[in-house]
């Protein structure tokens, strides 16, 4: 997969973009995200997964009713639904090739907001005719973004303090969860975690965690659960999970643009595993 542009400014670029303008998309852009779809993903982890670009005024009124404007977005006309079959790493290689979508939509000039929460997951299940071993876990409009972005969208940015991320210190750890990881200890590895830091999550919760080995490259990836109050109403996804595939995109990528080489393993780490944190993957540089 090739963007136009350097993946760290493209990153950088990327936001929740909840109002469009009414456009449909321009021919060539259509071609450029099908062919896209269709394309290698440069996930390390295994899943099957599928997407279809939709367009609005495909659908039938009725149809077009049934979706609405899934929860806060306005005036998109066309948007991508994906799918992904039940399998031991569905969520995160959802969540990773999903991200890959996003990011090069950016790269075309299109705004994108990943929709998990707020929207009727069976209607959007059934553009694409889902089958019993799959799941929908979220969708994204793809499309020109308003100038002025709505009252709504400045609500929904507020409830999730979109603009805020955690700081280095809370997400990043050096040896155990005593220590957090200086930039400097980072070292040329100080970019790929700056821009896991800047990933998009459900609630703007940031729920992973990275612990560098001492002395090494090795960077082992956690998931931290916060259970709200509300959690137990809700049939969402495992969103940590989606979260934690997105985050791997980020770091991947961004990794691989700087030349830095290394593999992603599920190694047991050898460091004390903290009873609050569950441990996904590891990346190893060479
Ligand atoms: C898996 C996932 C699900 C999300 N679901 C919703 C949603 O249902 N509605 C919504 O408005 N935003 C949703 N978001 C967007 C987040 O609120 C947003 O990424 C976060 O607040 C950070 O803001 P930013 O993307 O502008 O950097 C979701 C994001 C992710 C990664």
């Amino acid at each position: 997969m090739t963007f136009s542009t350097s993946i760290v400014e493209i990153i950088q670029r990327r936001y929740s973009c909840r109002k469009y303008e009414i456009q449909l998309l321009d021919n060539k852009t259509k071609r450029f995200l099908k062919e896209f779809l269709q394309g290698d993903s440069t996930s390390p982890l295994e899943g099957e997964t599928r997407f279809e670009l939709i367009e609005m005024s495909e659908l039938n009124p009725k149809v077009k009713r049934q979706l609405g404007t899934y929860g806060f977005i306005q005036g998109a006309q066309n948007f991508v639904v994906g799918a992904t079959k039940k399998s031991e790493h569905d969520l995160e290689n959802f969540g990773y090739i999903m991200e890959e979508l996003v990011l090069y939509a950016t790269d075309l000039g299109l705004g994108t907001c990943w929709v998990g929460g707020t929207l009727k997951r069976s209607r959007f299940a059934a553009q694409i005719n889902i089958t019993d071993d799959e799941v929908v876990p979220a969708i994204t409009p793809v499309g020109y973004a308003a100038k002025s972005q709505s009252k709504v969208d400045r609500v929904a940015r507020w409830a999730a303090r979109s603009k805020n991320r955690h700081p280095w210190q809370t997400l990043f750890f050096e040896v155990d969860c005593d220590h957090p990881l200086t930039r400097e200890r980072a070292d040329q590895y100080e970019t790929p975690l700056e821009m896991i830091r800047l990933a998009p999550s459900a609630s703007n919760r940031q729920p992973w965690r990275i612990i560098k080995e001492n002395d090494t490259h090795t960077y082992h990836f956690f998931i931290i659960r916060k259970r709200s109050w509300y959690s137990r109403f809700l049939s969402w996804p495992d969103f940590p999970r989606v979260d934690l595939g997105i985050a791997i995109c980020h770091f991947n990528l961004t990794a691989q643009e700087l030349g830095l080489k290394g593999d992603w393993d599920f190694l047991r780490p050898s460091i004390t595993i903290p009873p609050h944190l569950e441990y996904y993957i590891s990346w190893i540089s060479e």
